[in-house]
């Protein structure tokens, strides 16, 4: 548990962190749900295992450090960062997986590779997302390897790669509702729904860690010789 002592959420910080989470959940599920219910068994898990990898582990594990969140806020830091971690290495295997999955389908299919902004932007935020995994485990032994790079540089680039990643899967994702696959799977306003709850998911999950790099950016200097 948290030994700090916490400033009690208002109702409306609340209500705001419990919609947030149920979007993210909803945005999967149902993107879960078309997946499986109108495309071919190989492609099925490429829309479903990444959107499940990033909408819901990579938010939850950012998320991990807000003040707001009502499953992490009580927790000590040392957890928050054991729970960030574990839930980025399972959003990645999946996410792994995801891709493995469309690579496979359209070497099947003798399909083109890396075609559409979709394909490109993706592409982009996988090979990213490997990056700022690696980041993260330096950043997490950021203290034992001081003598490299100061410890408030690997946290303050770590959390701004971290964001800016996130920032292109939503774009990714953005994009894989602009597909053939969805079109003709939804309904007409679910493209429009979906952009809505990515961007204000987007949002909310991003505020904390670009506060935080903003605060780091503005202190770095200052704190060159204390570390
Ligand atoms: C952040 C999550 C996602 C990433 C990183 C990603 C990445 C990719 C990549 C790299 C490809 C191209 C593979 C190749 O050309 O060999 C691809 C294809 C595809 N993805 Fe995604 N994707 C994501 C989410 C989604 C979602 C949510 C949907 C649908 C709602 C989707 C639908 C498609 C479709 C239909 C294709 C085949 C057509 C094309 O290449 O554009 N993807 N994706
Ligand atoms: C691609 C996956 C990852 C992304 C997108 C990501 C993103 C982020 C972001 C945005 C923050 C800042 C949170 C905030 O200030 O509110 C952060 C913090 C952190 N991350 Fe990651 N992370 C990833 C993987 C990892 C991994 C694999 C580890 C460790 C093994 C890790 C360790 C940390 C640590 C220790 C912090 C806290 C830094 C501090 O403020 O003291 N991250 N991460």
């Amino acid at each position: 548990m948290n030994t700090e002592l916490q400033t009690p959420l208002t109702w409306v910080q609340i209500v705001m962190d419990l919609v947030v989470h149920s979007l993210l959940f909803i945005f999967t599920a149902y993107i879960v749900y078309l997946s499986f219910s109108h495309s071919a068994f190989l492609f099925a898990w490429h829309p479903a295992l990444l959107t499940i990898g990033y909408t819901v582990f990579m938010s939850e594990a950012i998320l991990s450090f807000s003040e707001n969140n009502l499953l992490t806020r009580n927790r000590s830091f040392q957890w928050r960062v054991r729970f960030h971690w574990i839930m980025q290495t399972i959003g990645g295997v999946l996410s792994t997986a995801g891709f493995i999955a469309i690579l496979a389908h359209k070497f099947v299919n003798d399909k083109h590779h890396f075609h559409t902004y979709h394909a490109i932007v993706g592409l982009i935020t996988f090979i990213l997302t490997a990056l700022v995994g690696v980041g993260g485990v330096w950043t997490k032994y950021s203290y034992n390897l001081r003598q490299y790079l100061r410890p408030v540089l690997a946290k303050l680039i770590h959390g701004a790669l971290g964001s800016i990643l996130y920032f292109l899967a939503v774009i990714t994702m953005i994009l894989g509702l602009y597909s053939n696959f969805f079109v003709r799977s939804s309904f007409s306003s679910a493209r429009g729904i979906g952009i809505f709850i990515l961007i204000i998911t987007a949002t909310y999950v991003l505020i904390k860690p670009l506060t935080s790099c903003l605060m780091r950016f503005r202190s770095a200097p200052m704190r060159v010789s204390s570390l």
